[in-house]
């Protein structure tokens, strides 16, 4: 799998903040900030050869849009979702939260067209309108999606908060296998977290479960059955002093101090978790992918 450039990854971070300064201060459903990024992304994914639809929906009385970049090819009856939640709330610009996701699938999605990859899977990449409103732009898309198309779906990959500033690595709990939280997800979302783990494994990160406890867009996936998964790096809860032992950074501290703030803003980043996070999503986007699924 490739080795995502950090630099990128950045430069999209770099083009959010500025869109969010343009606009207000941020990236909100509903406000200017958000329509801009919508497009920013569209852009480079249409020149990158995706295919790609703008879907609109309505939520508070403002329309909100979903960015869906479908790469050509692949089994039809066989799709890999990855997905990130592209809104901010009007607090700030929402980089960490969740610039950090949007940049990092975006700079992959970019990465299978520079090598212009031919995966045993179909490939679809979303960005989400309205996460920080419930979830509206990723449930609008589940329960629009016409019950054939929905079951093509194999998996859906998610991630929101991919560079927090006092990072934890944690993935998906798919199998419940701490035991503790929410239950397992659809079957399927183990092999999902596996893969990922495999990355941090060997790149010797140690990683941690996080529950499917309905707070981000893999939500309405696993509602109908769809096997997901996903990394995060933490949002307002405490590193604890294990987790600081495992992982460095600050004990007592909130992972993203900044969390839902105005200084969510490209300072908010800490660029080692930024850059394994994304090249974790591309290592499971090239072995996912090209995955069989058993007969
Ligand atoms: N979805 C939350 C938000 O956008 C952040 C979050 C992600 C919290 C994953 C928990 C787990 O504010
Ligand atoms: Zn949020
Ligand atoms: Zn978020
Ligand atoms: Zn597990
Ligand atoms: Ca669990």
């Amino acid at each position: 799998a490739p080795d995502i450039p950090l630099a990128n990854v950045k430069a999209h971070l770099s083009q959010f903040q500025a869109i969010a300064t343009a606009n207000g201060g941020n990236r909100a459903h509903g406000r200017p900030g958000y329509l801009a990024s919508a497009n920013y992304v569209k852009g480079l994914l249409d020149g990158a050869g995706f295919t790609t639809t703008l879907q609109s929906f309505t939520y508070n009385g403002a329309t909100g849009y979903n960015v869906i970049a479908d790469w050509p090819g692949g089994d039809p009856n066989d799709v890999l979702m990855v997905g990130a939640h592209l809104d901010s709330v009007t607090a700030g610009p929402g980089i960490n939260d969740n610039g950090s996701g949007s940049a990092a699938i975006l700079e992959t999605a970019l990465e299978v067209a520079r090598q212009g990859l031919t995966p045993v899977k179909h490939l679809r990449f979303a960005w989400w309108g309205a996460e920080e409103l419930g979830l509206r732009g990723s449930q609008h898309y589940v329960n629009n999606l016409p019950a054939a198309e929905r079951a093509k779906i194999k998996g859906y990959l998610n991630f929101d908060m991919v560079g927090s500033p006092n990072p934890g690595y944690f993935v998906y709990d798919g199998d419940n296998s701490d035991g503790t939280g929410s239950g397992p997800g659809p079957a399927g979302s183990a092999q999902l977290e596996r893969t990922l783990q495999d990355y941090f494994t060997s790149i010797g990160v140690p990683t941690r479960g996080t529950d499917f406890d309905g707070r981000s867009d893999y939500g309405p996936f696993i509602a109908v059955g769809i096997p997901a998964g996903g990394t995060f790096t933490g949002a307002e809860g405490v590193k604890s002093s294990a987790q600081a032992s495992l992982w460095g950074g600050t004990a007592g501290q909130a992972f993203d101090r900044c969390y839902h703030r105005s200084c969510d803003t490209t300072a908010n980043i800490d660029d080692t978790a930024l850059d394994r996070n994304a090249d974790a999503i591309a290592y499971a986007v090239w072995t996912i992918a090209n995955t069989t699924p058993p007969a």
